[in-house]
């Protein structure tokens, strides 16, 4: 049972202990209603673009991978999945500190986990939670650019373009949200949030 209270959010979860901030104290930026409808249009989108062709969905872990699934079942054609895996370097903040500094990440992104097949000749589309710096899709991008794709285009669920540090968009967009922090639908905070079936934001005074 879900309640979406004015700009709160309520939810049947475990108790406080469990998180950094509890749910209730999340604003509520997408609903789940929201997200569906705009996740079936991209959808949609992408069944037109690539029709009478395959695709390779290639899913960012782990934020992307609530998105992927939503996102592939409106999607009429040949498709086969794939994930790949990214980490920042050095040393991270503790996650309160990261959280009123404004996540500004180094910029230097190392790959944790490869692809399990080669994207010679395919209609590569990359899945992303949220395109952010753009520090993570430019790494990304070469990656892929280097299997030389039959086509490569980015879908972004979310996208911050005033926090862009890197001359990258995505093809296929779902929202553009403002400079805030957002967790839920498989976004996350310190790895929790990420099952919240909205997007919500994270006030920044968290401790
Ligand atoms: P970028 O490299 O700065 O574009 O960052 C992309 C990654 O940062 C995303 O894949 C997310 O993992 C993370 N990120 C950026 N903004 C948020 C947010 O608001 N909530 C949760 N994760 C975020
Ligand atoms: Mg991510």
């Amino acid at each position: 049972m879900r309640v979406v209270a004015g700009r709160n959010v309520s939810y049947v979860q475990p108790p406080l202990c469990v998180y950094h901030v509890h749910v209730s104290e999340l604003k509520l930026l997408l609903t789940q209603e929201q997200i569906a409808k705009r996740v079936a249009e991209m959808g949609q989108q992408i069944t037109r673009d690539f029709e009478g062709e395959a695709v390779l969905f290639v899913a960012v872990l782990k934020g992307a991978a609530i998105f992927l699934s939503d996102l592939a079942r409106h999607v009429h054609l040949e498709a086969t999945f794939d994930f790949i895996g990214v980490s920042s370097y050095g040393n991270r903040p503790s996650p309160s500190q990261e959280l009123k500094s404004g996540w500004d990440s180094t910029g230097e992104v190392r790959l944790t986990k490869d692809v399990d097949q080669s994207m010679r000749e395919k209609n590569v589309i990359l899945v992303e939670d949220i395109l952010d710096t753009g520090f993570t899709m430019t790494f990304l991008k070469k990656i892929v650019l280097a299997h030389q794709p039959r086509a490569f285009k980015i879908a972004a669920l979310l996208d911050k373009p005033s926090r862009r540090k890197q001359p990258i968009e995505a093809d296929y967009v779902g929202f553009k949200i403002p400079d805030e922090f957002v967790v839920g639908y498989g976004l996350d905070y310190a790895e929790k949030y990420r099952n919240l079936p909205d997007i919500c934001v994270l006030p920044r005074d968290t401790e």
